[in-house]
């Protein structure tokens, strides 16, 4: 690197520095997480969340808007993106991608701007999908996903690349973004999804009528230390009356799916463009089907273990197979007992999100009603979304089964997937230690630390009561799914 680009990167890092200690000293805003004692008991019955009348679509004009559309309308100068990143490999690329997008990993999204720049964006696919050597997985969660580096300095130094003053205003758009939301959305784990707070940020800078972008936060922002989320695989939506694991988005599916473009929908006008071909962007999602189990199944076991579904985990999870059921419960806190931040802090009352959600563009066809506690999720390819639970705190379904079995200290055995075919789930290995005393950064964040807030691992015992070999026959039954 040339000694004068090192020179401006270093200035610019210090430019990006007072919006940085500016969030920070609007700590008013910034309210610690209150401890699960303080907060007040849910209501005690389950919900059956009722169906409610979506937009139909087409499901092919669907995958090509998700795949080429603009839906996320700033980005990186295409001139300035090229000097880093070359085409993607061929398992990184999708079919049916137009122009330079075909050549593009399928997490970017290449666009003109109104300004006539063409700029590359990040898409719903870096969360919502998983590459593999294969191929990509389109729908399965990136549960090996790395967001804990700081990237706001190298949006900063990007902009130095900027060839004239409209590429220097779409990169100062888009970095202007990046700095508002990365104090808040860094995990410190990897394949923690910030998701949440994300959405939260970016709310909090627009104005709930026009969706105008505001430098100075409108209302208060939420902890910066994001909640751990695992990110729900695409293909159960065509069972769920309601989106998220709390069961919050009701209404309008399609309109609560592109409310997660939001990082720069400046206008109505804008927002109302993208909604318009997000019935069909729906639609394509609700075709998708989980990947079938890839090695043999012991089908005596698995007749046994149906049975045991059937008594003990039907009337949440519902049933499986020609006869398929399901019955879209919300389960109260109090009885799932799983960590209840994401709750807390999403979907309760008073959480400045749901009241700006509901006041905007974005509440006039859907809203965000909180609900008792978690949804007891549709179980389809549950052997390829590990880890579990809403935090991804259990890495495997035997140990989620037996809560005995739970590591409090985790850490996967590398950042790729491995199968671990037997306990089904994320291979991994067992720790004797937390975060706190792991004085190696790069370990560090490697560590799935159960005892810190957000990341518990408890509740949801309703396996406990089964014998080993009964679990045995769940789980093998649970393959077939
Ligand atoms: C930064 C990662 C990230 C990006 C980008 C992202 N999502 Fe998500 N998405 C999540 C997480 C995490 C959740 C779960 C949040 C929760 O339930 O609290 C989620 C939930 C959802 C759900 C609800 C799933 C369910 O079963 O309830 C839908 C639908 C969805 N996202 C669609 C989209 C679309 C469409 C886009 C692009 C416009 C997108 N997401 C972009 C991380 C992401
Ligand atoms: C009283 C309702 C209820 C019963 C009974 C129940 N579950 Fe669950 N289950 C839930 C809820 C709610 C969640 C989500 C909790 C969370 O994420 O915090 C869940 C989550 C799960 C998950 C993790 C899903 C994921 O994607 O991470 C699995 C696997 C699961 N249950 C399997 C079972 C099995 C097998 C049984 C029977 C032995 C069972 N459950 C019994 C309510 C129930």
């Amino acid at each position: 690197m040339r000694p004068l680009l090192l020179i401006w990167m270093g200035l610019l890092a210090l430019l990006a520095t007072p919006s940085r200690m500016a969030a920070g000293a609007s700590s008013q805003l910034a309210p610690a997480r209150s401890p699960a004692s303080q907060a007040p008991p849910p209501p005690a019955a389950r919900f059956a969340i009722p169906a409610e009348p979506q937009r139909p679509g087409d499901p092919k004009a669907g995958y090509d808007a998700l795949v080429n559309a603009g839906y996320v309308s700033c980005g990186v100068p295409w001139s300035i993106f090229r000097v880093a990143y070359g085409d993607a490999q061929a398992n990184r690329r999708l079919r049916g991608r137009r122009g330079r997008n075909a050549r593009l990993s399928y997490d970017m999204t290449a666009l003109r701007t109104p300004r006539g720049v063409e700029v590359v964006t990040a898409n719903c696919l870096g969360c919502h999908a998983t590459p593999t050597r294969e191929g990509v997985i389109i729908g399965l969660g990136n549960s090996a996903l790395d967001l804990t580096e700081d990237f706001s300095t190298y949006a900063m130094a990007a902009g130095l690349l900027a060839q004239d003053g409209d590429e220097l205003a779409e990169w100062w758009r888009w970095s202007s973004r990046i700095r508002a939301v990365s104090p808040y959305t860094r995990p410190d784990t990897i394949g923690v999804n910030p998701a949440d707070n994300l959405a939260a940020v970016l709310a909090a800078h627009r104005d709930p009528e026009t969706l105008a972008w505001s430098s100075e936060p409108l209302q208060p922002l939420p902890p910066r230390e994001p909640v751990p989320a695992d990110v729900p695989a695409w293909w159960l939506l065509r069972k769920k009356n309601a989106l998220f694991h709390t069961g919050i988005g009701r209404g309008d599916h399609a309109r609560l799916m592109m409310s997660s473009s939001m990082l720069c929908t400046d206008s109505v006008e804008e927002a109302e463009r993208i909604d318009g071909y997000f019935d069909d962007v729906r639609a394509y999602l609700l075709t998708l089907r989980p990947p079938a189990w890839p090695y043999p199944i012991d089908r005596r076991r698995a007749a046994e273990g149906r049975e045991l579904f059937e008594a003990f985990c039907s009337e949440c999870h519902g049933t499986y197979g020609a006869n398929e059921s399901y019955p879209n419960l919300i389960i109260p806190l109090e009885e799932v007992g799983t960590d209840p931040l994401l709750w807390q802090s999403t979907a309760r009352e008073g959480v400045p999100m749901v009241e700006w959600f509901n006041r905007s563009f974005y509440g006039r066809s859907a809203r965000l009603e909180p609900g008792p506690g978690y949804v007891a999720p549709p179980l389809d390819g549950i052997w390829a979304t590990a880890p579990y639970l809403h935090n991804g705190s259990v890495p495997t379904v035997e140990a989620l089964l037996d809560s005995r079995k739970r590591p409090t200290w985790w850490r996967r055995s590398s950042s790729r997937r491995e199968l671990d075919p037997v306990a089904l789930g994320w291979r991994h290995q067992v720790l004797s230690h937390g975060k706190h005393a792991e004085p190696d950064a790069s370990l560090r964040k490697r560590i799935y630390d159960t005892t810190l807030p957000g990341y518990s691992n408890q509740g949801h015992t309703f396996g406990d009561e089964l014998s080993d070999s009964q679990r045995k026959a769940v789980i093998e039954y649970l393959k077939t799914l």
